[in-house]
């Protein structure tokens, strides 16, 4: 099978003068070419997961996991899931490449669409690398995908993501460290204690352990614009993890209109990842053992 690469967001010129032209990313996932060693590091990362995760994730993105058959053996096919996600949630899984431009990949999530990179990791990269693959945009982000409030957070955040583009460049960092510290790396406070929901966090084992269990971190409470002013580490383990109550907490939080939220964070300097607030609801001070002391992205 033929892989086409994705295409950028390039700009035609009309007579009107240059117009983007959105291009999906968008292959088809070429299951045929997986080979042995792909499926078996599947397999190997989920067992680790899944033996790691009941205590530790929260029970819809364990629920989710089980419902899809993530662990039939081998790499899932995205046909298979998407029979699952078109009668619960309403949505698709799509392959791509890699990351995508800021906003096709909002413009997907907009429409109930998300993007998974096809290709997996190297048996040598089981515990890092730098960029997502197959089993962090899989196994991390698309369990919750099946809960009908998160699947509505997604694609709110798709549409706002469209809108903070066109806004300009601060209000799409805003929305992105909203991302980082939600869907990436977020916890949440539940009646059996506090648990992982983040894909970030789900997809790697270290990580898993470390957000819960080390006394470095802080963990706070979440707060919309706290967590849109506060920068984040793209190198290290959180130096601060954001706890929220509910889905519907989230949800709720994030329903007004952000506009006049972006013009008052331009007027502000961003918090660095490790800071503690007199306002923040402290759950864990950190003790900031081990932290890195560069600057955070
Ligand atoms: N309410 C946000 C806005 O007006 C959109 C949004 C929803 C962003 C959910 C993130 C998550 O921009």
């Amino acid at each position: 099978m033929e892989n086409t690469p994705p295409r950028r967001v390039e700009h035609h010129q009309t007579d009107r003068g240059y117009v983007p032209v959105y291009a999906t990313g968008v292959v088809e996932q070429p299951w045929a070419s997986y080979s042995r060693t792909d499926h078996d590091v599947w397999d190997t990362l989920y067992k680790r997961q899944r033996e790691l995760l009941p205590g530790r994730a929260c029970r819809e993105f364990l629920a989710g996991v089980e419902r899809f058959g993530l662990g039939d053996g081998g790499i899932p096919k995205f046909a298979d899931l998407n029979k699952v996600l078109g009668k619960t949630t309403g949505w698709e899984l799509v392959a791509v490449e890699g990351l995508l431009p800021d906003e096709v990949f909002f413009d997907h999530l907009a429409n109930r669409r998300f993007p998974v990179s096809w290709w997996i990791r190297k048996p040598e990269q089981l515990d890092y690398l730098s960029e997502p693959d197959l089993f962090h945009d899989l196994f991390g982000h698309v369990p919750l995908l099946l809960n009908p409030i998160f699947a509505d957070y997604m694609q709110a955040y798709g549409r706002g993501g469209m809108k903070a583009f066109g806004i300009g460049p601060e209000a799409l960092m805003n929305l992105t460290r909203l991302y980082w510290y939600t869907v990436e790396f977020g916890l949440i406070n539940t009646d059996e204690g506090m648990r992982i929901y983040g894909a970030g966090i789900v997809s790697s084992k270290g990580e898993s352990i470390y957000c819960l269990d080390s006394p470095a971190p802080n963990r706070i409470g979440f707060g919309l614009e706290r967590v849109m002013n506060t920068r984040y580490r793209i190198d290290t383990y959180q130096q601060t993890y954001f706890v929220i109550d509910s889905f519907e907490q989230l949800f709720d939080a994030t329903r007004p209109d952000f506009t006049p939220i972006y013009a008052q964070l331009k007027q502000q300097t961003a918090h660095a990842a490790a800071d503690v607030l007199v306002s923040d609801r402290v759950f864990n001070r950190g003790t900031r053992e081990g932290f890195a002391t560069d600057a955070d992205t």
